[in-house]
């Protein structure tokens, strides 16, 4: 099931904008409806049959299943299964590496509530259309509820527990100096608190499997997913394949030599959004559950309201941040006491920390992180994850008291610029952040402002406002392998089971290859998103360049190494009797000194029976670094307020970005300017209400639950500083992808304090707050 784009239908489109830029080899695919997504499946994919099933969830958060009365459902013509807890296979334990709920809460196994919206029905029928009517028909009756639930922050403040890891493992507790202290003995000072809604990721498509069980007990599921080994392993465990490892001993597999392979294939070639939602999602457990009962592939498509509930989410944040300053604006003490939202089950915390760890030079440093398990589902991964909340109220906080110092923002910046890594000590790989804040702050005319607050008026009669902020992403690298195979044609296929999620690593991944084995980019092929290629590792945290990049590199420069090897030992080559190394590969041709040149077609189509492959794997450090590994950029918003009504627009966003070396302009900017306009939905628009009796996600519908569109995203530039990163990694590349959503929600705060004098602290920044 994998798509072969090199010869893309895209090659008629009008020239490139810009050189090393090629458009999505996918592109054309997506806008014609060409590109198959799991949803997109039909009976011609699963030889010949495919049910449909539907989910039905429970509409009370606590307390347990009486009943479930199935009867009407199961009479309707064309049902085959109605799936409970008291039918449903039972599951083997498995653990989830991500902190997702789906390794503490298997689905079905039982009659207990933990959150409204839980799944606990799965009605098959021959048709969507019967599934959903006989879904409607199922009657759940439910005990009391637990009169003491809590589902908000405030209603589960007295749950709060300190957390040790965040993240991925990142400590939850930091201490560097004496911060409480520090901050007490600073002459200035600021200490404010920051509320942040819980909001969901609303990705175009929902979450989707096809789950098909063959004659000799092997599955095979597709679906959209950033991990496809992860849920290969899940899904092993859970149907009790004997898989002995469990997951983070698979990366120690794979390194070992050791292919990871037992009866189940994971297939994702098609992931429509992602960033953070879409992986050991529920309903990866749910359909090959019924499909095992049923006996036939069975697809199932979420709706809208169940992605609320059975995938991830950003969960309410409260935090503190103490800044404590010299009379010159110099950072004494900066301390961050945050309190998360989490899930009655996982353990997901997100890394909130980033910025104050990380941004800014201080002798003393404080995180403190708490979080509250509510009677919700988990929060998770999420678009940068802690890192755009934190530095909103780090920002912001900064901002304050730049103000209270007379100092213009971006001077307080400069002044607290850390030159090492503050809470290491470390030397940074490379850090081009001052190029940053200088070439963002021409673009957008930040010295020709009046920095008076309150000062400046449009034509119009708005109050305009000039903010910024400072942008801060790790960047990170995890074990991948990748094999590339130079066949007889001269064209190469390279192999990583690597996930696109619309970031563009099809495109960016055969660019990488084609211009390491000095191929044009049509005689390259790649094979993705399939647990039967080598292990490509996770598709999260803004390191897939990083991490399948490396092996892809690696496994290319040595086919070529073998490749240059063969001609000047074949006595058929013009290039016979040459060095290797006087020899450059360029657009398909292997060219020496003198002009004396071959073409790799030519030079493998004399040795049909010997393609060159090779195999590399990289990361085994798993991202420890002697150096400060960060990538940072300078954000800065422009807003226009209306003064009677307080109606906020977003004028102008300009986003300067260092993030070491930039492989394809095209794709970085667009995927920065996408993260940018995440960071305007969470500043003015993205709110999931909860309803506090009841623990409802009430705005579940795309109809409600706001998000930017075009009339809220005038005009959003952006700058690419390059970098020279070969120390922190041998593509010189840094974390892209969620860096341009960290700074956004400040700056444009920043902007709008600027603009009216009122420092609103919560987001999302709705007109109420500011009237
Ligand atoms: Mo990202 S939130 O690691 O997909």
């Amino acid at each position: 099931m994998v798509s072969d784009y090199s010869s893309p239908a895209n090659a008629k489109l009008p020239p490139l904008p810009a050189p090393g830029s090629p458009r999505r080899l996918e592109g054309h695919d997506k806008l014609t409806g060409r590109a198959r997504y799991a949803g997109d499946f039909t009976a011609d994919l699963t030889g010949g049959v495919l049910d449909a099933a539907v989910v039905v969830t429970s509409t009370q958060a606590t307390g347990r299943i009486l009943s479930i009365d199935a009867r009407a459902a199961s009479q309707l013509t064309g049902v085959r299964l109605v799936l409970t807890h008291e039918t449903a296979p039972r599951l083997h334990s498995v653990m989830a590496t991500n902190g997702a709920e789906i390794g503490d809460l298997l689905p079905l196994q039982d009659d207990k509530l933990h959150y409204y919206g839980q799944a606990v029905a799965v009605v098959v029928a021959d048709t969507l259309a019967t599934a959903r009517d006989a879904a409607a028909l199922v009657q759940v009756t439910y005990s009391a509820p637990e009169p003491d639930a809590a589902f908000t922050l405030a209603q589960g403040r007295g749950r709060a527990q300190d957390v040790k890891k965040v993240g991925a493992g990142d400590p939850g507790q930091v201490q560097v100096g004496h911060p409480e202290k520090a901050f007490a003995a600073a002459p200035h000072q600021v200490d404010m608190t920051f509320d942040t809604a819980a909001h969901h990721h609303n990705a175009m498509e929902p979450g989707a499997i096809v789950a098909a069980w063959d004659a000799d007990g092997g599955l095979t599921v597709h679906l959209p997913t950033q991990f496809s080994y992860g849920d290969a392993v899940i899904l092993g465990e859970a149907f009790g394949f004997g898989l002995k490892e469990r997951l983070p001993n698979i990366v120690a597999q794979v390194l070992g030599g050791i292919e990871f392979h037992h009866k189940v294939r994971v297939v994702s070639t098609m992931t429509g959004g992602a960033f953070g939602s879409k992986n050991a999602n529920v309903h990866l457990l749910l359909a090959p559950m019924a499909a095992k009962l049923t006996g036939r592939p069975v697809k199932l498509v979420l709706d809208r309201a169940q992605t609320f509930t059975l995938m991830p989410f950003r969960g309410e944040m409260h935090q503190r941040i103490r800044l404590g300053a010299d009379a010159e604006g110099r950072l004494q003490a900066v301390l961050h006491d945050a309190l998360l939202a989490k899930g009655t089950a996982g353990q997901f915390v997100a890394p909130i920390g980033e910025g104050t760890t990380k941004v800014y030079a201080t002798p003393n440093l404080g995180l403190h992180v708490q979080a509250a398990a509510l009677d919700t589902n988990a929060p998770g991964w999420m678009r940068g994850p802690g890192a755009p909340n934190g530095q909103f109220a780090l920002e912001s906080a900064l901002d304050t008291l730049a103000h209270q110092l007379d100092l213009d923002p971006l001077e307080i910046r400069l002044r607290n610029y850390a030159e090492t890594e503050p809470d290491t000590g470390k030397e940074w790989s490379s850090k081009a952040l001052r190029e940053c804040y200088a070439q963002g702050a021409a673009r957008v005319g930040w010295h020709h402002r009046n920095p008076q607050v309150g000062s400046m008026r449009a034509a119009n009669g708005r109050l305009i406002g000039y903010g910024m902020a400072t942008a801060i992403y790790p960047t990170l690298q995890l074990p991948a392998r990748a094999r590339v195979e130079l066949g007889a044609d001269g064209r190469a296929v390279v192999q990583t089971a690597n996930h696109e999620i619309g970031q563009g690593m099809i495109t960016a991944f055969t660019q990488l290859a084609a211009e390491t084995l000095g191929l044009p980019l049509e005689h390259v092929r790649l094979e993705w998103g399939d647990t039967r290629l080598p292990y490509g590792g996770m598709t999260v945290g803004s390191m897939t360049t990083l991490s399948g990049g490396a092996a892809i590199l690696e496994a290319a420069q040595q086919v070529q190494k073998a490749l240059l090897k063969r001609v000047v030992t074949d006595k058929a080559s013009p290039l016979h009797g040459l060095a290797p190394d006087e020899l450059r590969v360029e657009n398909g041709h292997m060219v020496g000194p003198g002009g004396a040149s071959e073409s790799v077609a030519a030079a493998m189509a004399r040795h049909p029976e010997a393609p060159i492959r090779e195999e590399a794997t990289t990361g085994r450090t798993m991202g420890h670094s002697s150096y400060g590994r960060e990538a940072f950029g300078a954000e800065f918003a422009v807003v226009s307020v209306d003064p009677d009504t307080m109606h906020v627009q977003v004028e102008r966003l300009v986003g300067a970005f260092a993030g070491g070396r930039i492989l394809n302009p095209l794709l970085v900017r667009s995927q920065l300017m996408g993260s940018m306009v995440w960071g305007l939905g969470q500043a003015l628009l993205e709110q999931s209400e909860m309803d506090e009796r009841t623990g409802h996600w009430l705005n579940d519908s795309l109809g409600e639950a706001l998000v930017p569109t075009n009339a809220d995203v005038a005009d959003i530039d952006v700058i690419l500083v390059e970098e020279d990163d070969s120390r922190g990694h041998p593509l010189g590349v840094k974390g892209l992808g969620e860096l341009g959503i960290t700074g956004v929600a400040a700056a444009i705060a920043n902007a709008i304090y600027h603009a009216t004098g009122q420092r609103i602290t919560s987001l999302p920044i709705t007109l109420d707050k500011l009237l």
